[in-house]
């Protein structure tokens, strides 16, 4: 059995990644470290708690302390850092906490790593620190320049750096990958794919950024977490990886594909002002590991866009508690001055 420590295991792909691992019968056991942001529920894991195979612990990677002590404990021997301030519109509001968690929090875990004995690191990074695509540009490799434009990415960033230096520095034993747009159950309703449904579903308005004709690369959470397993076990020491679903599309044509399967009218779309240094495009070149670690993305866009809107139809009550918890009061804030 092999120990693995998990952090923000109660967020959206955290939390998507241990079930991956549980119903794949992976022999793991999985300890799970998280602070309870907004943005971590409990309710993502709640029919995964029983017996000895997941461990929860309520504890904020910049502690070094307690991550020490639990490494040592639990006899840790991967570390997968989900662990994250993750959306770019808080990060344009409040960049601090981003740099206190995303930048220290990730130094703070490798500090607790390099003093322990660990089979490897895995830093789960993002395609935006690679920053923003023309629309005729090759997509990003693992070789093009980091250029983040929000205070996110350039936190994420700043965060790979610190580890590739542990590694070229104290031989960390480290990967890190570096992923597109994640859809699928259990997403906090800010991203815009639950935004887009749930508003929907409660005939709302659709806030749709500019002109709508910025481009993402969407990819299933359950193929993201199979290819982090992927490179967990079988990644060569050092290495970055890009993984991607290979489905580009503008944010227009992906709201009019929802609202389609919704059976809901276009007219809820509503054009607001745009986020500040709006990334035009993002797209993945994912050969590497395709051609090292053979892997693929699986989920067709259609079918798991059609299972996703199926999931919060079925799950409102999920919904509805996040929706309680903090984020009417964001939201409004949020869109008051849009
Ligand atoms: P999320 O916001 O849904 O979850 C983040 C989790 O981290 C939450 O459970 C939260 O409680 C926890 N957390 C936050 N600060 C913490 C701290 N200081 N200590 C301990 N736990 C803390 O995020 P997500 O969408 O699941 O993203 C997970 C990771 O994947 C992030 O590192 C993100 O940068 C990366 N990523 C996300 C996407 C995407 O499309 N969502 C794509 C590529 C990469
Ligand atoms: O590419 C990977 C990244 O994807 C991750 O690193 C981030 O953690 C994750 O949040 C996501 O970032 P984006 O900014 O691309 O995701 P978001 O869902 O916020 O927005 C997707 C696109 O939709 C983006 O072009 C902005 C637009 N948008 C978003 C929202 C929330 C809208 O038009 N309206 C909205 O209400």
């Amino acid at each position: 059995m092999e120990i693995i420590l998990v952090t923000g295991g109660m967020g959206f792909i955290g939390s998507n990644f241990i079930r991956y691992i549980v119903e794949n019968d992976k022999d793991f056991r999985i300890i799970n470290v998280d602070k309870l942001t907004y943005a971590g529920n409990p309710e993502n894991l709640k029919d995964m708690m029983k017996g000895d195979h997941l461990q929860f612990y309520k504890v904020d990677i910049c502690d070094y302390n307690a991550i020490s002590t639990i490494i040592k404990k639990e006899k840790v021997e991967y570390i997968v850092n989900f662990a994250a301030e993750s959306h770019v519109d808080r990060s344009i509001e409040n960049p601090d906490i981003f740099i206190q968690t995303n930048v220290i929090g990730t130094q703070t875990l490798l500090n607790a790593a390099k003093k322990s004995e660990i089979k490897k690191f895995l830093q789960i990074s993002t395609d935006e620190v690679y920053g923003s695509l023309g629309f005729e540009d090759p997509p990003f490799t693992e070789t093009s320049n980091l250029a983040p434009n929000s205070p996110y990415s350039a936190s994420k960033a700043a965060a790979d750096l610190l580890v590739r230096s542990y590694y070229k520095t104290f031989n960390l034993p480290i990967n890190i990958t570096r992923c597109s747009n994640n859809y699928g159950p259990y997403q906090f309703p800010e991203k815009l794919i639950p935004l887009m449904i749930n508003n929907a579903l409660n005939d709302k308005e659709l806030p749709v950024y500019g002109k709508g004709i910025n481009i993402r690369d969407w990819i299933h959470v359950y193929d993201h977490s199979s290819a982090i397993l992927k490179v967990l076990l079988e990644g060569k020491i050092g290495e970055i990886y890009n993984i991607g679903g290979n489905s580009e599309s503008t944010n227009i044509d992906l709201v009019k594909r929802l609202l389609k399967i919704l059976k809901k009218p276009e007219n809820l779309i509503k054009f607001v002002k745009d986020r500040p240094g709006h990334d035009l495009r993002y797209a993945i070149d994912f050969n590497k590991i395709r051609n090292e670690l053979n892997w693929e993305p699986k989920v067709n866009l259609e079918q798991g866009l059609e299972e996703t809107i199926n999931w919060y139809k079925n799950n409102q009550e999920w919904m509805n508690n996040v929706i309680d918890k903090e984020y009417l009061t964001y939201y409004e804030k949020h869109y008051k001055n849009r």
